[in-house]
């Protein structure tokens, strides 16, 4: 059953919210919006990650796949709203859907747009309502935890949100290029050394700062409205490959010279280390946001791509995470043969 007693709906509101995960890129921004509107945020993680986080922030150490001891750490605790971070199987699922049933008002699950199917629809953005046949395993799987946590909705052991963000960025996290998600390209930038860039450039993205898309987890938490929903948490920009190595470029005061290559050139060579442009980035990414915003109208994006991209990039570069693009010589070498081939140069 779902806890009874009055939803506390309010701008500012005295709720009791527990994040698994927490110190992880969106959960920082999560909590940050939350603390805004005035709730009592726990955390729930192994404490490998450090964070810098507020004082009043209560934090609890513990391993969810030990799903037993898990369960028990929560076995007498009640929560308004409980968000999971780090829910990745249906067997993650069943573990949330048994520790939290009945033991939370609403529960919000952390998906991913990586769940759809890679096809373009006619309106040519994603919206909520596109078939969920995704291209990867990790989307598989994330749709199984959806419903496997859409069933213990039904069952009404909570009201169930769920929430599909695409990229999203932010200080602790990498930034990712067309390639890598961990990647040598802004090294290369910021280097003056040209980049690869799949196809002409053309290809459809979209990146949200953790800070925005933590509003729309912070804002739903108690909105009945988003009960039983679910959303795509994207910014409100489409870019282009072209226009986002631009703006990331220019968060580190270069111009990107992008090596335009044909993905299956590209990933007929470096087939493991290019996962991520297999899985995911050769395909159109942009999705519509509409739905969150008319429920949410709190979920407005104020981070521009160069000024988050510049504090993330610095983030990383501070904590020694930066790969050095100067010494991948395998990385050059793909370059070289891409010039060698006839593929064209251009500045973004
Ligand atoms: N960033 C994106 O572009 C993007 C896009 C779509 C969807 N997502 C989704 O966003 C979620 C990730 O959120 P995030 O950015 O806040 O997290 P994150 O950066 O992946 O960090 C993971 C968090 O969970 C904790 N954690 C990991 N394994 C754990 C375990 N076994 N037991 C307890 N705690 C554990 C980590 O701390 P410890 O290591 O200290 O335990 C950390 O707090 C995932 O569900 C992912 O699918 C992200």
């Amino acid at each position: 059953m779902v806890p009874s007693g009055p939803l506390k709906r309010a701008s500012r509101c005295a709720m009791d919210v527990l994040i698994l995960g927490g110190t992880g890129v969106i959960s920082v921004g999560i909590v940050h919006q939350l603390l805004a509107r005035g709730a009592s945020v726990t955390i729930f993680n192994r404490g490998r990650v450090s964070a810098r986080l507020p004082d009043q922030v209560r934090q609890l150490r513990g391993d969810r796949t030990d799903r037993a001891a898990f369960e028990r750490v929560f076995e007498h605790s009640r929560y308004d709203v409980v968000i999971d971070m780090i829910c990745f199987t249906p067997e993650d699922a069943g573990s949330t859907a048994r520790a939290f049933g009945g033991r939370c008002a609403q529960l919000q699950l952390c998906s991913t747009v990586c769940t759809y199917s890679t096809q373009v629809p006619p309106q040519v953005l994603v919206d909520e309502a596109w078939p969920q046949e995704p291209e990867t395993r990790y989307g598989r799987d994330k749709v199984a935890c959806e419903r496997v946590l859409a069933q213990a909705a039904a069952q009404r052991k909570f009201a169930l949100t769920i929430v599909r963000p695409s990229q999203t960025y932010g200080p602790g996290g990498p930034m990712l290029d067309q390639l890598e998600i961990d990647g040598v390209a802004w090294d290369r930038v910021a280097r003056g050394l040209p980049i690869l860039c799949a196809g002409d450039g053309l290809g459809l993205w979209q990146a949200l700062h953790r800070d925005d898309c933590g509003k729309l987890f912070a804002w739903a938490a108690l909105n009945p409205r988003t009960y039983g929903e679910a959303y795509n948490a994207t910014g409100p920009r489409v870019l282009t490959w072209r226009d986002y190595h631009r703006e990331v470029a220019a968060a580190l005061g270069a111009r990107a010279r992008l090596v335009f290559a044909p993905a299956g050139w590209l990933l007929q060579r470096q087939p493991a280390r290019f996962g991520f442009l297999r899985d995911v980035s050769r395909f159109h990414g942009a999705y519509s946001s509409a739905k969150a915003r008319a429920h949410v109208p709190e979920f407005m994006a104020t981070v521009g791509l160069e000024e988050g991209a510049r504090a993330t990039i610095a983030a990383l570069r501070q904590r020694g995470g930066q790969r050095d693009g100067a010494t991948d010589l395998e990385y050059q070498r793909l370059v070289d043969a891409a010039l060698l081939a006839g593929f064209p140069m251009e500045h973004a």
